[in-house]
């Protein structure tokens, strides 16, 4: 069998993409039509989530959402290309996130996607997730290279520059949890449920956020990356030296958390900032400061970030929440991107746990990322 990609009409009026994601716990299919103009409409954009099947262990169960994967991505597939009303030869490639994520999980829509390439002769393009993420905000605006990214999720905290489509700078990066982790776990030692985000928001609203005092992750140190285990750890032991805690020290706690949290990523933030005005001393203010991923959601965050962009001649832009937690309307986009640059994949292209985005990293470890900070990478 022939794996290497068929040649790809690149110049095309329109190109047509559908994209596949399954990387974590949500399922998703989306078709985009990328106009000669270069404007993008959305065709259809579907997304099954897999709380209920998770909600139980208190955490995504990778076993759990591999499963659910395989057995939800053929139906998505075809839900989407009923919805935009097309037939799959009407489609110019097949787009699937082929990392970084839960390995089972990635597979499922890496599979999914060969088989249709392999069936209707149209490229495979691999999308790195992190570069759905990072294209998101262009679904929704009009946003011109370079940007400055914050991607907040249950599996990523990253500072990048959007230099370009395909390419990439980290500025910074998680050097163990990622700030959703940190929501999440310390929202499971609470007796919050799951996902822990939202709930640890939630309760809060009634808590003072003053009363606890945590420790602020690599305060002072230089650079820009981020550490929230030490947090996550100081709230747990926190948490089991109070007598017979109830809901006002749970509310109170999580004040606390959600307070240092926001503020560490507003101040590690802070300094990407300052880094890229110096970068980018022509690129007009306010300059962009973009935050995505499933933390964006939480009003303390984006209020931390707000003022922080403000003070720096930066204004801040969320994607909708649709598209700024994992959906595949942000994959197929990236695939697009890639389509019109003529690179497409093999249909043996591996599916990867982690994958940098940025090349340099890539460059240092193509397979796994580099040091200490290879995992979250
Ligand atoms: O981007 P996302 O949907 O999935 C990935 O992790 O890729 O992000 C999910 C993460 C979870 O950790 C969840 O608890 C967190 O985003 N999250 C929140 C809120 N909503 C979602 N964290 C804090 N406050 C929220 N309101
Ligand atoms: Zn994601």
């Amino acid at each position: 069998m022939d794996l290497a990609p068929p040649s790809t009409s690149v110049q095309a009026d329109e190109l047509i993409v559908l994209g596949l994601e399954s990387s974590c716990d949500e399922s998703a299919a989306a078709i985009l039509r990328r106009r000669s103009d270069g404007s993008i409409e959305v065709l259809a954009d579907l997304v099954l989530g897999q709380i209920d099947a998770h909600a139980p262990y208190g955490g995504v169960v990778p076993e759990i959402a591999a499963r659910a994967h395989a057995e939800a991505m053929d139906g998505l597939a075809a839900a989407a290309l009923k919805e935009a009303g097309l037939a799959l030869d009407e489609i110019d490639a097949v787009a699937a996130t082929s990392g970084p994520g839960l390995i089972g999980g990635v597979m499922a829509a890496l599979m999914t996607a060969k088989g249709l390439a392999l069936g209707s002769g149209k490229p495979l393009i691999a999308v790195n997730h992190l570069e759905g993420h990072a294209l998101s905000p262009r679904l929704s605006e009009t946003l011109d290279f370079p940007y400055l990214l914050l991607l907040v999720s249950g599996g990523h905290t990253q500072l990048l520059v959007a230099e370009a489509a395909g390419r990439y700078r980290r500025l910074g990066s998680t050097l163990d949890d990622a700030a959703g982790e940190a929501f999440d776990k310390t929202a499971k030692v609470l007796g919050l449920g799951f996902p822990g985000g939202p709930a640890l928001e939630r309760c809060a609203q009634n808590g003072d956020a003053a009363r606890f005092d945590l420790p602020t992750p690599l305060k002072g140190k230089p650079g820009c990356d981020f550490s929230f285990a030490g947090l996550k750890t100081a709230a747990r032991q926190i948490w089991e030296g109070l007598d017979q805690p109830g809901e006002q020290d749970r509310a109170d706690l999580a004040a606390a958390v959600q307070a240092a949290i926001a503020a560490s990523l507003a101040a590690r933030t802070r300094r990407a900032m300052d880094l890229f005005a110096a970068d980018y001393p022509d690129c007009a203010t306010p300059r962009p400061l973009v935050v995505a991923g499933g933390v964006a959601a939480n009003t303390a965050v984006r209020t931390a970030l707000e003022a922080a962009a403000a003070k720096a001649g930066f204004r801040l832009i969320a994607p909708p929440m649709k598209w700024c937690t994992d959906n595949a309307a942000m994959i197929a986009l990236a695939g697009l991107e890639k389509l019109a640059r003529g690179e497409t994949d093999a249909l043996d292209a591996p599916a990867r746990a982690r994958w940098p985005l940025d090349a340099a990293s890539a460059k240092l470890d193509p397979a796994i990322g580099s040091g200490r900070k290879g995992p979250k990478a």
